[in-house]
């Protein structure tokens, strides 16, 4: 019989924990895993070594808790700009090499840029002059073209994640939003930051992160492997042998990128700098981006429910709360596949609010990974308190009404039985 009661556990809150300690910290991202919750499920349920999973990586917040616990630790993302954080923030740097390049760059980076190019190389964005002032596009253009010269890559990445971040911060984006939004006028007016140590500063910044790593990390650590497969789709099993993964610790979405967080959107104008292919398409491939009808019954009476009650009022947001259950059961089979019996799915979720009707998507992970082989062992339920993550939303999709969503979370914890 499932049992899907969860229990108040506040010392999961780490409310005043470091949350950017090592190379945690160098970019930031939606819906972010706090380290210290990966490091706990790590060392609770993980047994020491072996194979670590994440098929919803994002920036490699479990991959890199994973490589400091002494995991071969694997994951997958859909966001392209995702994997280029994750697979930086995992991979230890020569960091005598990475100094030569921060000065060489800081002393001669734009000039040395402009005088091989003579003009500046402008990536495809279109609208690009809403987004940027003539000048920020200009000096952006400089920075893009020093980093193709740059021999190695993964100092090449170090630098791409720094441009990423100040993309960001020059842009006419409004930084405390994870959506595309445009500042108001009157900001813009004010807006004229400079571009050129903007980056240096960051630069600097992440160079002292990766210092922090390089202390942490012993004398061959096993760097993460960071695919771009659709874990949905399937998990290729000549990347992971089925049953051999013996934790996977993960926090996927907790609904389509339209209507809860979008990822793509978050990294689009980066994305489209940096060259990524269809960067303004991410949005639509990830989780729950397809269509469905709120027919679709998923052997969970809860769930199955809660969309019967949506639908009542507004049969197209059934079915696109269907749509995207119909995909994370789909992964959760994959998921369970790769596992060793005996190993342990730990997911951080959500239960978010659809047309005031709460979505039990903690209750339907522990219910999906029953149909799957797995036993329920426990579900923690933590306040949110430095999570970013948009804590109202319209899930009416009124404009201007919002409702409250999610303000905690729960940690459902799964062992393989068969
Ligand atoms: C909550 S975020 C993960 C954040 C991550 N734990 C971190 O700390 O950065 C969920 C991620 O799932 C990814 N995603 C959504 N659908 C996917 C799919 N079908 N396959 C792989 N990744 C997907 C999104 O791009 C997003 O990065």
């Amino acid at each position: 019989m499932l049992n899907v009661q969860s229990r108040v556990v506040e010392d999961w809150d780490y409310r005043t924990a470091n949350t950017k300690e090592f190379t945690h910290g160098i970019h930031p991202y939606p819906a972010m895993m706090i380290p210290q919750v990966a490091r706990r499920l790590i060392d609770e349920y993980g047994s020491g070594g072996g194979i670590l999973l994440d098929p919803y990586c994002g920036t490699g917040t479990t991959l890199l808790e994973g490589m400091l616990a002494n995991f071969y630790a694997i994951g997958t993302d859909l966001n392209p700009l995702a994997r280029l954080i994750a697979r930086t923030k995992t991979a230890p740097i020569d960091l005598d090499l990475l100094d030569r390049e921060i000065k060489d760059f800081s002393e001669f980076g734009l000039v040395t840029a402009g005088l091989r190019d003579g003009q500046t190389d402008h990536p495809n964005i279109p609208n690009i002059d809403y987004w940027f002032s003539e000048n920020v596009q200009r000096e952006l253009g400089l920075i893009r073209s020093h980093i193709d010269w740059i021999e190695s890559a993964q100092i090449a990445d170090f630098f791409k994640v720094a441009f990423s971040l100040t993309v960001r911060k020059v842009s006419w984006t409004k930084n405390s939003e994870f959506k595309l939004v445009r500042m108001a006028p009157e900001r813009i007016e004010d807006h004229d930051p400079d571009v050129f140590s903007t980056m240096v500063d960051v630069l600097k910044d992440n160079r002292r992160a990766f210092a922090s790593l390089d202390h942490a990390l012993g004398d061959e650590p096993t760097i993460p492997a960071v695919y771009g497969f659709n874990s949905v789709v399937e998990i290729p099993q000549e990347t992971i042998t089925p049953g051999s993964v013996d934790i996977v610790v993960t926090s996927p979405p907790y609904g389509d990128s339209k209507t809860t967080v979008a990822y793509g959107q978050f990294s689009r104008l980066s994305s489209q700098w940096l060259g990524h292919d269809n960067a303004n398409q991410v949005d639509n491939s990830l989780m729950g981006g397809g269509k469905l009808s709120d027919e679709v019954r998923f052997g969970f009476e809860e769930l199955d429910e809660v969309i019967g009650e949506v639908a009542d009022t507004d049969p197209r947001r059934a079915g696109e709360v269907a749509s995207f259950f119909f995909d994370y059961r789909n992964s959760i089979c994959n998921v369970a596949d790769a596992v060793r019996p005996g190993g342990f799915a730990c997911y951080v979720v959500g239960n978010r609010t659809v047309k005031g009707y709460q979505i039990p998507t903690a209750e339907s992970t522990a219910a999906f990974f029953e149909m799957s082989g797995f036993e329920h062992v426990e579900t923690f339920h933590r306040n949110i308190p430095n999570k970013r993550m948009p804590s109202m939303n319209s899930p009416t999709n009124v404009p201007g009404k919002l409702g409250k969503t999610m303000k905690s979370e729960f940690i459902v914890v799964n062992r393989k039985t068969v």
